[in-house]
């Protein structure tokens, strides 16, 4: 895996999530990028489960499909992993030259990492200087399978991979990209929340840094799949039962308790999350809590989160910092961009 940026071709963003393939391609560089290309195409039920592939023929006709209606041949991208054979996170090391502080990466990486170190790819990225007078990197660490088993499907579709990164550090490039200047201070921390169909990223960032993540296995499929159950619908019906609601578009009545049910189990997993990282770490510095994620879309969400974290909560929207052309995106395209985009739109912020 490659972390630092080297200037060089626009690579296109890909991000398999659970459902849906989305490819994103952007113009420009440095914090002045305009959308050049988003295309999604839903895959269907259970095509991934965690990391592991488990519909590579759909997933694959989904990349064809995508790189198709973009107009994108050959398909040079930058690749998003995620799932329990991944991990990003921070470290506060001794410092020294770059050859010291990569033997450092990895012998405190082989301490944490979930996964044989001779079986993984580990990368890092330098912050800066800390107080202690050693440096903080950033790591990102993941199983070689993993990447490989991802790669295949791209090239299967004949695309080509040149980067992978976390989807974690991609949603966090936009973060970044978006705040700006609002992140100069270093005694506030934001958590950001990407809620998703089958994983919520849970993302601590402070002092111009990530210092905290967790991949929570809760999101929006759990919801579909309850309706699923209780309404003995199929995957397609409960999708649209739950986004569109009925045919005069309302929520009907046993859908919002279905919804309240399963958010209330969103909530106790965020609430013993943000409770184990203020008690390990004293950090009572939380000034806000910024959303994505398809799931983000769930009604009352906000107004939830606001009342269990006691901060403001908002929607991350990439296009405080993204321009588009109006006459290549209808409103509803963006719509779904701003939500379920943010991933990918960050893995298209790399270049070659
Ligand atoms: N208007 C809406 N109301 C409620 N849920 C919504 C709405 N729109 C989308 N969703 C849900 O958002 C989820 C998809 O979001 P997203 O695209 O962020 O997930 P993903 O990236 O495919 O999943 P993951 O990252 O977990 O693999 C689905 O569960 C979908 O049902
Ligand atoms: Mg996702």
């Amino acid at each position: 895996m490659q972390t630092f940026l080297l200037s060089g071709k626009n690579l296109v963003g890909i991000d398999i999530g659970l459902s849906a393939v989305k490819i994103a391609a952007l113009d420009g560089k440095n914090g002045s990028y305009s959308l050049s290309k988003y295309i999604q195409i839903n895959l269907p039920e259970g095509a991934i489960i965690e990391d592991e592939i488990q519909k590579p023929e759909d997933i694959t006709a989904a990349i064809v499909e995508a790189a198709n209606q973009a107009g994108i041949s050959p398909l040079v991208c930058c690749l998003g992993i995620s799932g329990p054979n991944t991990v990003a996170r921070k470290l506060q090391l001794a410092g020294g030259d770059a050859e010291e502080i990569e033997d450092q990466v990895l012998w405190e990486a082989e301490q944490y990492l979930p996964f044989d170190i001779e079986d993984s790819t580990v990368d890092y990225h330098l912050v800066g200087e800390n107080e202690g007078g050693g440096v903080d990197v950033i790591v990102a660490a993941a199983k070689k399978d993993v990447i490989v088993n991802f790669k295949e499907l791209i090239e299967e579709a004949g695309g080509v991979v040149k980067i992978a990164d976390l989807g974690i550090i991609a949603v966090t490039n936009v973060f970044e990209l978006v705040m700006g200047d609002k992140l100069n201070d270093p005694e506030k921390s934001y958590l950001i929340l990407d809620m998703g169909a089958q994983t919520t990223y849970f993302i601590i960032y402070k002092g111009g840094m990530i210092v905290f993540t967790k991949e929570m296995n809760v999101g929006g499929v759990m919801i579909t799949e309850e309706i699923q159950r209780q309404m003995g619908v199929n995957y397609n019906e409960a999708e649209d039962l739950k986004i569109t609601g009925d045919e005069n578009g309302n929520l009907p009545e046993e859908i919002l308790e279905i919804i309240d049910d399963v958010v209330e189990t969103f909530f106790s997993e965020i609430k013993k999350t943000i409770d184990f990282y203020i008690s390990s770490t004293s950090d009572e510095s939380l000034v806000s809590c910024l959303v994505t994620g398809g799931s983000a879309l769930i009604p009352g969400i906000l107004e939830g989160l606001e009342a269990l974290l006691g901060v403001d909560v908002s929607v991350l929207n990439p296009f405080d910092a993204i321009s588009y052309k109006e006459k290549n995106f209808s409103e509803e395209e963006i719509n779904q961009i701003a939500y379920q985009g943010v991933q990918v739109l960050g893995l298209a912020m790399r270049k070659n």
